[in-house]
Parts: C-alpha cells; structure tokens; sequence
C-alpha cells in the first residue's frame, strides 16, 4: 500500500507508523507513507486553513484553497491516486472495503479533515469519502490510521505469520473464539481441557461453537449473513440448548 496524507498533524500519525507492525511493513517496503502538513500549502502570513461558514453556524471550515494546491503538488509527478476524504459523512469502512483496498494498484490519498468539515467544492478532488463508524471524531487522522492499519494487514508479507490476517475474525464472517496461553490455572480460572487433548476436530469444534456463541450474543447481524455450514447449524443447536 502507498499513501499521501494530508493532515494539520503529522506528528500523531507518525508516533502510530513508527511502531510494530506497520514500521515493519514500512521498512520491507510493503507500506509506504508519505506524511504532509496542509498548513504547508496554505498562503498569507498566517497560513490560515479554515474560515467560518457562509450562511452562519457555529465552528469552521476548511479552506478549498490549501487542499487543492496540495493535490496540484501531488499530482505533478503522474503516478495515479484514489484520493479519499475522511469524514462521518462517508461510506462506512469494513473488512471488505480492507480487503478492496489492499488490492488497488494506485496510490492513495488521504485527507484528514477537521473542524465542522471540509468546503464542499473539495469533493471535487474526492474519489471516495469514508467514515470508520457512526461517530464523531477530532479529525481524520485517526481514521485514516485505522484504514492503513486494517489494510496494511491484508498485504502479503506485512504480518510475520501468514496465516493470521485469514484468521482474523472478520476475514471468517464471524467473531473470533477465546484464546488462551500459560499458566493453565490462574487465580482458580482454568483453561479448557479440550485445549490440551490434541485432538484437532475437538479443539476446531470448540472454537467453532465458541466464535459462533459471541457472535450470536454480541453481532445477531453478521450471523443473519453467514453462510452456515452443517456443522455451524449443529453447533449452534447445542448453543440454544443449553440455554434451557
Ligand atoms: N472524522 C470525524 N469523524 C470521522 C469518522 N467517523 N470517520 C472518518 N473520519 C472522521
């Protein structure tokens, strides 16, 4: 994945970046990040980025001028971009909306809005506008984390074991089951005994009917869309009887 991002706060995306995983799918070339400060491209002696609203209201509203200069800068060198507006009005991302934009051979932009939001004549520049939820955040950077976060996991290569983005509990439609490591009793809490059994259709059948009871319990909606195999349907029969 390679990605502008045009923010007043490069600082806070940086400190996130430089760490773990994603500095790791940095320096083996997987993700690429390019951090700029709009206020860079703002003109006057003050380099103002917002202005108040035309037709009243409360807070401000982020200058046309000093985005589009931004985008003239970026675009010079001709490499083509999908350049996404983050803002609770967008399109809300998911697991496949991640799983599209791992695949998207161009570069990505992203605009971190603030204030009350951006000039409407910035949508002009916008291929796609995306919320990360339906709530209000400070500003885009943290979205626009989210995003390379979720994204970068999805890379070949940027986790160490390949095996865990697939596992990932949305990647399966379903919440994930309870893991566990050492000690085996702690502070009278046990772990399952079927986790030592080595008997993997048990181990995978505990899981399975365990992913399947959070999801029930805690996203009804996602078992209303999966695809349930024989066994799921089994599972979750034993699920509702031990209800009663
Ligand atoms: N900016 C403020 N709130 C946001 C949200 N929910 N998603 C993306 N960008 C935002």
């Amino acid at each position: 994945m390679k990605c502008d991002v045009l923010t007043l706060f490069p600082e806070v995306l940086e400190a996130y970046l430089n760490e773990s995983i994603l500095k790791r799918a940095c320096e083996k070339d997987l993700l690429e990040t390019r951090l700029y400060n709009i206020r860079d491209f703002a003109t006057g002696p003050h380099r103002t980025v917002d202005d108040s609203p035309y037709g009243g209201g409360a807070g401000m509203v982020f200058k046309p001028e000093p985005l589009f200069s931004a985008l003239d800068f970026l675009r010079d060198d001709g490499e083509p971009r999908k350049v996404i507006l983050l803002s609770p009005q967008g399109r809300p991302f998911n697991q496949a909306t991640a799983e599209d934009y791992s695949r998207e051979t161009r570069r990505f932009v992203f605009i971190c809005g603030r204030y009350e939001g951006v000039d409407e004549r910035v949508m002009t520049l916008v291929d796609e506008e995306v919320s990360i939820g339906d709530y209000v955040i400070t500003g885009g950077e943290l979205a626009a984390l989210v995003i390379i976060d979720a994204v970068t996991r999805l890379v070949p290569g940027a986790l160490g074991d390949e095996k865990s983005a697939e596992e990932d509990s949305f990647s399966r439609g379903l919440l994930d089951y309870p893991h566990y490591t050492r000690p085996r009793e702690f502070r009278g809490m046990k772990v399952p005994e079927v986790l030592f059994s080595g008997n993997h259709r048990q181990i995978y059948l505990w899981r399975r009917r365990e992913a399947l009871r959070k999801t029930v319990e805690m996203r009804p909606d996602l078992i209303e869309k999966f695809d349930l195999s024989d066994t799921d349907k089994k599972l979750l029969k034993e699920i509702e009887e031990e209800k009663v």
